[in-house]
């Protein structure tokens, strides 16, 4: 048993698609998230970049004492999860990956869609998931362009919000795909607006939270590391960026929070 906070770390808000889950799964964990904000978007960034952002927010949540860290955020996983690991080798870091591998499965039309950051398509570690779960599933790679961008503006249900959902969803509807995966934790907070475009096709949107949260599940079990209950759990905000940016963060996690305990 261990009563100490978990971390979670995103370039921005999108990691908190991750916390969501995690405060569903686990409600009596303590939860410490650190959305950057100051360097994001990672998307178009170098590998080197990315590692250093990641390398610099483990510490400071280490610092922080947690006993875990989720690495909300399929870029940064994709660019330093192995780094991170080698690192911190004493300490359980789970990473995010797009849930290729349940989509390629339960695929009938052997054609699904990815949609992730430049950096996260064009990853080894993207490609070689794919080419290991794919088998004879086409897998179509899209960029969502400016839909990061827009969540930290928490513009997702403005027009210009329809119009990047649209140009990018409309074009995979003729193409016979039946799952679209959302390889980016921010792209959870665009579903609504995903699934109007999608409207009454039989395609699925599939993105990795409660998976993840699945994971952490099992490791607190596995290493004894599961909170005992025995205190109230506490939330804690941090980020690189002002101020204003760390409050949005805790507002907006906290209206989560409000949505789970209706
Ligand atoms: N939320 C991130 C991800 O899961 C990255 C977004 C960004 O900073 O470009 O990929």
């Amino acid at each position: 048993m261990d009563n100490r906070a978990i971390g979670v770390y995103d370039s921005g808000f999108g990691g908190l698609s991750v916390w969501r889950e995690l405060r569903k799964m686990l409600p009596e964990e303590s939860l410490i998230y650190l959305g950057d904000g100051k360097n994001c978007p990672y998307g178009g960034r170098s590998r080197e970049d990315i590692t250093a952002f990641a390398t610099e927010a483990v510490e400071h949540l280490v610092a922080e004492g947690v006993k875990m860290v989720v690495v909300g955020c399929n870029t940064a996983t994709t660019a330093a999860v192995e780094h991170l690991r080698s690192r911190w080798s004493d300490m359980p870091i789970v990473g995010l990956e797009p849930a290729v591998k349940p989509a390629c499965l339960s695929s009938r039309t052997r054609r699904i869609a990815v949609l992730a950051t430049e950096h996260s398509l064009r990853s080894e570690m993207f490609l070689s998931t794919a080419m290991r779960y794919a088998g004879d599933v086409e897998v179509v790679k899209v960029v969502g362009e400016g839909f990061v961008e827009l969540v930290e503006r928490s513009a997702e249900h403005s027009p210009e919000a329809e119009a990047a959902v649209r140009s990018v969803v409309e074009p995979l509807l003729g193409m016979n795909i039946d799952k679209i995966v959302l390889g980016c934790t921010h792209y959870p907070f665009l579903r609504p607006q995903i699934e109007s475009v999608i409207g009454d096709r039989d395609i699925d949107v599939i993105d990795s939270g409660e998976a993840v949260a699945r994971r952490v599940k099992w490791l607190l079990e596995r290493y004894d590391l599961a909170a005992d209950g025995t205190k109230p759990p506490h939330y804690k905000f941090l980020s690189f960026a002002e101020e204003h940016y760390r409050a949005r963060l805790q507002e907006r996690a906290e209206r989560i929070a409000q949505e789970l305990n209706k």
